[in-house]
Order: structure tokens, then C-alpha cells, then sequence
């Protein structure tokens, strides 16, 4: 038997507990439910995600063995997109530096396929090429993947291969990875390749830039040196984007983007869409959480404003991330914590999609003025490039393949007469032998 006292207790304990979980749910509901409209409303166009490298990593890229809605191993899967409110993916096609000078062009092409399989096959998806099919995929409630080239050794020093990137759907590069290219420095020295004094990006580099320009293919800078990304900026004549970097001044990684280098890339009227890697945040591979992500977001609006913001979580790509935001489905819990420190919804707005909108329409437009202008003819020469894997496409010697100049200059001194006489003899020595 309870006394009357112990009851009068019990009974105020009960009407506190009532309080509490009338009062708790509203306050704390009602920020996260902010967040959740706000991105009903802006859904988010992620910068970076490396979903097609982990197919290759874990499923040589069989997409028939695994069902997309719900991946294992990975932090991003169709469910996990929609919980996160993410509308558009920008899908990274990532060759390791190692393909550069081998099968780089290759590789390139199997993950350009993957990502269009992945995006075709699923209904949830749907593959994008201009701003306005993204829009309509917003309409439709699709997920809209935009593929993004990460590392310029894809395109093998060619920008006729560039071109037909793009013709496949490719809507963006990254100048390099972590290993300089013929024609532009990466931020990384880590591999000892193309090391170069004072020729950030070469002439033919800047006729890359000039191409992607005048195709409408969004220049990335992300992994790419402060210098080749100065010299890109000042080179471009469209926006630019850093697809999954963040503050150098939070934190000191050579990653990460500088303050100085911010005021150019708001010159350019480009964007920074913030890597979320604990590396890249807290400049540890521990210990970081929300609160150090919000830190670089507002650093970085202190600096050139939120116009310029946007988000790349670099998802499959990066090894270790906050606590709190450990898969796709985690960004509305950042959106809350910048809510929460008095970012406004317009602001946000930007951040989550209108200026990733607005460069992308700049781009078109510049691609619009440049209407006229012919595809660019500029070849690298064979001394910049270095490469033995490369084959001068000529008529084949008797001797063999010409795999030197001397050979290439007897095809082209020789008579075509004695040329195919030689072949034919060759032939039918083969055949008798
Ligand atoms: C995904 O699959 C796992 C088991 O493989 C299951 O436990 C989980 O509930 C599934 N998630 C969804 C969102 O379907
Ligand atoms: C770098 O190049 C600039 C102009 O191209 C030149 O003025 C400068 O002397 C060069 N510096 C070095 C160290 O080569
Ligand atoms: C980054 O900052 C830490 C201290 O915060 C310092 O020890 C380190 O040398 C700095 N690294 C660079 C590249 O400046
Ligand atoms: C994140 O960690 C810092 C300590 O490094 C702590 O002060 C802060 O409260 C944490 N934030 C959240 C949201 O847990
Ligand atoms: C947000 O604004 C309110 C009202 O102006 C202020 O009391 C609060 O300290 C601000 N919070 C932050 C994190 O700046």
C-alpha cells in the first residue's frame, strides 16, 4: 500500500514526466523538423560521392549482384539517398593515378558505364546532362546523377577523348588526383610524376580549361595545387567548383582551400561544396563530429558569404567520418546544426542546391557564347607527355609495330609500293614457314 504521501509524489512525478514529454519532442521536434522541411522543399545536390568505385572495389562493378536500395558495406544505397534528402548526386568516375600512362581511358569508361547502368536500371534515378533535366527530376522525385570525372588522367592528355567524355554524359572534371598530369599539379606529392617548377598548368592544360569551357563541362578544382588552382581561376571563363574540399583555416590540410583562394573563387563566382572527411575537418581521424563541420561552413560564409557554399560529402571516397554524419542519410542532422546556429533558411536554400543551380546555368551559358568557337585541335607534344604507351598512328612497318620515330619516319620516306610488297612477303614467308 502506497501512504497518501508516496502517492501525492508518485502522482507529481507522473505529471512531470507528462511535461517533459509534452515540452522535450516540441523544441527538440520542431528544429529537426525544420531541417526536414526545408530540404522537402531544397532537396541537396551532393558534390561528391565514390558509390561507382566501391562497386568496382566490391562487386567488380556486377550490378546484378546486389540490390541498390540497400548496399551493405557502403554508406550509400537509394534508401539511405531518399532518407537524406538528397536530390542530386554528383557520381565521381575515380581511376587510381596508378591507370596514368596504362589503362586510364579504359578504366574511365567502365566506371562512366557502371554509373550510367546504376542510374538507367534503377527507376529512382535518373542520369542528367543540362540544369533544366535536373530540375524535372526534382518534379518527377528522382534521384538525379550528374557524373563527374575525379583526376585529370582520365582524359590521357586528350582532348578529343575529353570530348567524347562529355558525348557519354560527363558533366565535370577534376584537373587532377592526388598525382600531377602532363598539364596540371595536383595538391598531393605523393607520387613523383610530371614534377614541374613554376608551370602550374601548361598551355596545354589551359586549352583543357578552354575546352571544358566551350563544351559545358564544370571545372573542378578539388585535389588540384593552390597554384594550378589560382591559374585555373584566373584562366576560366565560367564558374568553377571545389566538388569536396573545405577550410584551410579550420583545418590546415593541403586539401583544403585557403582563404585567399576563397576571395578568387568568389571572383570567378564559383563554389566550394564542403568535404565532410574527419581529415579534412578536424584535421584528425578522430573525435570529429557535426559541431567541426559547422565550423568551416561558417567560417567559410564569414569569409565570401553563403552564395558560394555548397555541400560534397565525399561519401565511399573518404575512410573515417563525424560522429553523427556517417552515411547519406546523416545531412539533415548538419542542415539542423547550422539551423541552430542562425543560418538562414534562404541561405540555406543556396547552400543545399540554388548555387550548385546557378553555376551549373553559368556554365551553359558560357558553352551558349561560345557556340561558334570550333573544338580545339591543340595536341600535346609527345616530350611533354612521356608516354612509351603511345602509338603514332601510321600504316604498320614490315619490322614490326613502329614503336619509335625511326621506324614511323621509314613508313613515311618508303615507298607505299615497296611497302606492301615487303608485307606481302613477310606474309607468305609466315605462311610457308
Ligand atoms: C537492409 O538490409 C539489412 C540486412 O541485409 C536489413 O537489416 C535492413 O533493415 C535493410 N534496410 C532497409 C532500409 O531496407
Ligand atoms: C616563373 O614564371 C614567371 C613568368 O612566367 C617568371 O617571371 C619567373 O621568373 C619564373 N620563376 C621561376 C623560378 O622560374
Ligand atoms: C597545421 O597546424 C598544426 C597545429 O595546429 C601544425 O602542427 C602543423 O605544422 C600545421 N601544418 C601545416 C601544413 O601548416
Ligand atoms: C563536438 O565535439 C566537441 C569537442 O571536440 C564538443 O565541444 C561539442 O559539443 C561536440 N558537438 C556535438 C554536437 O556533439
Ligand atoms: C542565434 O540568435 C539568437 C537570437 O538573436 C541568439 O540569442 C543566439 O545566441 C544565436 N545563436 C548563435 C549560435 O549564434
Amino acid at each position: 500500500m502506497l501512504s497518501g504521501k508516496s502517492a501525492l509524489w508518485l502522482q507529481s512525478l507522473r505529471a512531470l514526466v507528462v511535461f517533459f514529454s509534452l515540452c522535450q519532442p516540441i523544441s527538440g521536434y520542431s528544429e529537426r523538423d525544420r531541417a526536414h522541411d526545408l530540404m522537402t522543399r531544397y532537396p541537396l545536390i551532393d558534390g561528391h560521392n565514390d558509390l561507382a568505385l566501391q562497386l568496382r572495389i566490391l562487386h567488380n562493378n556486377r550490378l546484378s549482384q546486389i540490390d541498390l536500395h540497400n548496399v551493405s558495406k557502403v554508406a550509400t544505397d537509394i534508401s539511405r539517398l531518399q532518407a537524406g534528402h538528397v536530390q542530386t548526386q554528383m557520381f565521381a568516375v575515380y581511376v587510381m593515378c596508378g591507370a596514368q600512362q596504362k589503362d586510364a581511358v579504359r578504366l574511365t569508361m567502365e566506371q562512366i558505364d557502371v554509373i550510367r547502368r546504376m542510374c538507367t536500371e534503377y527507376p529512382d534515378f535518373e542520369l542528367v546532362t543540362t540544369v533544366q533535366e535536373l530540375k524535372n527530376s526534382e518534379l518527377r522525385r528522382k534521384i538525379a546523377c550528374v557524373i563527374s570525372i575525379e583526376g585529370g588522367h582520365s582524359i590521357d592528355s586528350s582532348l578529343p577523348a575529353l570530348r567524347m567524355f562529355y558525348q557519354l554524359g560527363v558533366r565535370s572534371m577534376s584537373l587532377t588526383h592526388s598525382c600531377n598530369t602532363p598539364w596540371a599539379e595536383s595538391s598531393s606529392k605523393l607520387y613523383n610524376v610530371f614534377q614541374r617548377q613554376n608551370n602550374s598548368l601548361t598551355q596545354f592544360g589551359k586549352a583543357v580549361v578552354e575546352e571544358m569551357n566551350r563544351l559545358g563541362m564544370i571545372v573542378d578544382l578539388s585535389h588540384a595545387s593552390w597554384d594550378t588552382a589560382l591559374a585555373t581561376l584566373k584562366h576560366s571563363k565560367a564558374p568553377v567548383i571545389f566538388s569536396h574540399s573545405s577550410s584551410y583555416f579550420i583545418c590546415n590540410h593541403s586539401r583544403n582551400v585557403p582563404d585567399w583562394l576563397l576571395q578568387e573563387l568568389k571572383k570567378n563566382r564559383g563554389l566550394i561544396m564542403v568535404n565532410l572527411h574527419s581529415k579534412f575537418i578536424s584535421c584528425s581521424d578522430a573525435e570529429a563530429n557535426v559541431s567541426h563541420v559547422a565550423d568551416h561552413f561558417d567560417h567559410i560564409k564569414k569569409v565570401i558569404g553563403a552564395k558560394f557554399i555548397g555541400v560534397g560529402g565525399d561519401f565511399e571516397g573518404a575512410t573515417s567520418f563525424p560522429h553523427g554524419l556517417e552515411d547519406v542519410s546523416k545531412y539533415p542532422t548538419l542542415i539542423q546544426e547550422l539551423l541552430r546556429r542562425n543560418w538562414t533558411e534562404d541561405e540555406l536554400a543556396d547552400v543545399l542546391r540554388r548555387n550548385f543551380l546557378r553555376v551549373f546555368e553559368e556554365v551553359e551559358r558560357v558553352r551558349d557564347n561560345l557556340v561558334s568557337t570550333h573544338p580545339s585541335e591543340v595536341h600535346i607534344s609527345l616530350e611533354e607527355v612521356q608516354n612509351p604507351c603511345r602509338l603514332v598512328l601510321r600504316p604498320p612497318s614490315p619490322r614490326g609495330l613502329p614503336s619509335d620515330q625511326s621506324s614511323s619516319s621509314m613508313v613515311e620516306h618508303g615507298s607505299p609500293g615497296l611497302l606492301i610488297l615487303a608485307t606481302v612477303l613477310l606474309l607468305l614467308s609466315l605462311f610457308f614457314d
